[in-house]
């Protein structure tokens, strides 16, 4: 399939730039008409959604939902103790089985390999919810965000600082396709993936830089961004990760060194007072609110692109 042609939404960096723009143009059009009141938009009409989760969600379950179902489809949810897919059941027959029941899965799984397998074994498009290795949903509502706030994402100075994880491979993966500028300030081991910063950076698109210094890597950001120092999955190793971050908690001291346009940004859910201050989080330029909303938003324009309506 070409690019843009994709059946599924796994990596951000599987579409041209065309067609994320496309999907962020489409997403905000959508929003303002729901926004206006306007339900009479239903292309989802008859369409039902699986949506597998074998982590736990708030975002991710509640977006999806209430969008799929504002556009007129009904979503059907399926938590940890459901499906147990890949325990109770092999992921290629969760994948078949529901394509016969579903017009497309969303799934927020731990390995990236299971959704890549159930993509390959579904007839029906899926929808990546967060997996270990990235979290395209989430980067694609921050993209609008940040084009409702700061005007355009090209050119944009984004400073990411904190965990090389998931967030920041989507971050990565976006900046494959669209230019902007992109820092990861992060404490040494843990960067992000290599191959994946390879990736983007052979692209030749975006500005990519990985340092450990949080304080020189803010200078001058439109967005200061942040995520927990421990992921899910990785909770247990909390008490050692609250060590070895230290110097990497975006404060009121970090955010004005980023200067006075800088906004700040966090996928959510924040632990206020480990990766970021209650005060940063409450300060006017905060729109971790707005960016949560716009989950809705971004994934609806997803859904539409994939499902062609
Ligand atoms: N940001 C995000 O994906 O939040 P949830 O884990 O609550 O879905
Ligand atoms: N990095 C976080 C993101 C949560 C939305 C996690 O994977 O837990």
């Amino acid at each position: 399939r070409a690019k843009g042609e994709m059946k599924d939404f796994l990596h951000i960096s599987d579409f041209d730039k065309a067609t994320i723009m496309k999907i962020l143009d489409k997403a905000a059009e959508v929003k303002a008409l729901l926004k206006s009141g306007d339900r009479s938009f239903v292309p989802f009409k008859g369409k039902t959604m699986a949506m597998i989760f074998a982590k736990p969600s708030m975002r991710t379950r509640v977006s999806f939902e209430t969008g799929f179902f504002l556009l007129g489809g009904h979503a059907i949810y399926l938590g940890p103790d459901d499906i147990q897919m890949g325990k109770r059941e092999e992921t290629r027959d969760v994948a078949r089985v529901l394509s016969g029941y579903n017009d497309i899965i969303m799934a927020r799984v731990f390995a990236h390999q299971d959704i890549l397998d159930l993509a390959k074994f579904a007839t029906v498009p899926v929808v990546n919810g967060l997996t270990d290795y990235n979290h395209p949903c989430q980067i694609m509502a921050d993209a609008l965000t940040i084009i409702e706030h700061v005007g355009q994402l090209e050119g944009t100075k984004v400073v990411y600082v904190g965990d090389g994880n998931n967030i920041v491979h989507s971050w990565l993966l976006l900046a494959a396709v669209v230019p902007f500028h992109f820092v990861c300030a992060c404490p040494k081991g843990f960067e992000p993936d290599k191959k994946t910063v390879e990736k983007a950076q052979q692209a030749g698109i975006s500005k990519i830089e990985i340092t450990n210094d949080p304080k020189e890597a803010v200078k001058d950001a439109d967005v200061v961004y942040t995520d927990v120092w421990a992921s899910m999955g990785q909770k247990e190793e909390a008490a050692y990760r609250h060590q070895v971050f230290q110097g990497f908690q975006v404060d009121e001291a970090l955010m004005k060194i980023a200067g006075p346009k800088a906004y700040f940004m966090h996928c959510l859910p924040a632990e206020r007072g480990v990766e970021v201050t209650d005060g940063v989080v409450e300060a006017p330029n905060s729109i971790v609110f707005p960016q949560a909303e716009n989950r809705v938003h971004a994934q609806n324009a997803i859904m539409l692109h994939l499902l062609g309506v």
